[in-house]
């Protein structure tokens, strides 16, 4: 059972937090974007660069187009190249690569660098656990990433062209047990004192 935001803490916060694949239909208000948004930009900078930027999805009928877009070059990626590994779930015409999740809220940044690229993963983990303090589920799907780099695809989002998707990620309220997955302990190649 989770926490509510003000119980929670930070420690608690980063040893809950796990992708949710199940989502309730409730739509998420403007003003609880808004506050994962205030989170996802106090992450470090390089520069001071805050090279990030947002584009919020919550229009159901675009988020299926998105997913089946995601699914058909899944497919043909699969059959160019056959090694490639993509889970079979991805084949079934019902499976929604997001979930059904009511909001995408995609994390992009206006340049490509390195640094950039950096930025906007340290933003997507602050809004990732700032969204679970208030008990509310996320995963990031990055296997929409490719598609959603496409010129066209940029154009329906409004990304201007010279920007990059780093992380799409969906939120909502989980439907369902939800859990966190086991973790390898930390490997420490050296420890000079
Ligand atoms: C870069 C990146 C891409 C991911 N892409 C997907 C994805 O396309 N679909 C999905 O269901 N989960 C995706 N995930 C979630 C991972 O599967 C998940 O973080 C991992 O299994 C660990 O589980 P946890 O987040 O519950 O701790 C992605 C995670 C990362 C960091």
């Amino acid at each position: 059972m989770l926490k509510s935001m003000a119980e929670m803490t930070l420690r608690e916060a980063i040893g809950g937090r796990c992708s949710v694949r199940g989502y309730s239909a409730e739509n998420l208000e403007r003003h609880t974007i808004e506050a994962l948004l205030a989170a996802a930009v106090r992450a470090p900078t390089a520069m001071h660069a805050e090279p990030w930027l947002f584009v919020v999805v919550q229009d159901l009928v675009k988020l299926k187009r998105l997913s089946d877009c995601v699914k058909a070059a899944l497919a043909k990626d699969r059959q160019l190249h056959p090694a490639h590994h993509h889970p079979d779930i991805f084949l079934q015409p019902d499976f929604n690569v997001f979930y059904d999740a009511g909001t995408l809220v995609i994390i992009c940044a206006n340049s490509k660098s390195s640094f950039a690229q950096a930025d906007g993963w340290l933003a997507a983990e602050n809004l990732m656990l700032f969204a679970h303090s208030i008990q509310l589920g996320t995963c990031v799907i990055g296997s929409a990433v490719e598609v959603l780099n496409m010129p066209e695809m940029k154009v329906e989002f409004n990304i201007p062209s010279a920007s990059m998707v780093i992380a799409p990620i969906i939120v909502g309220k989980p439907r369902g047990e939800t859990g966190t997955s086991a973790r390898k302990a930390p490997q420490v190649l050296a420890w000079f004192s």
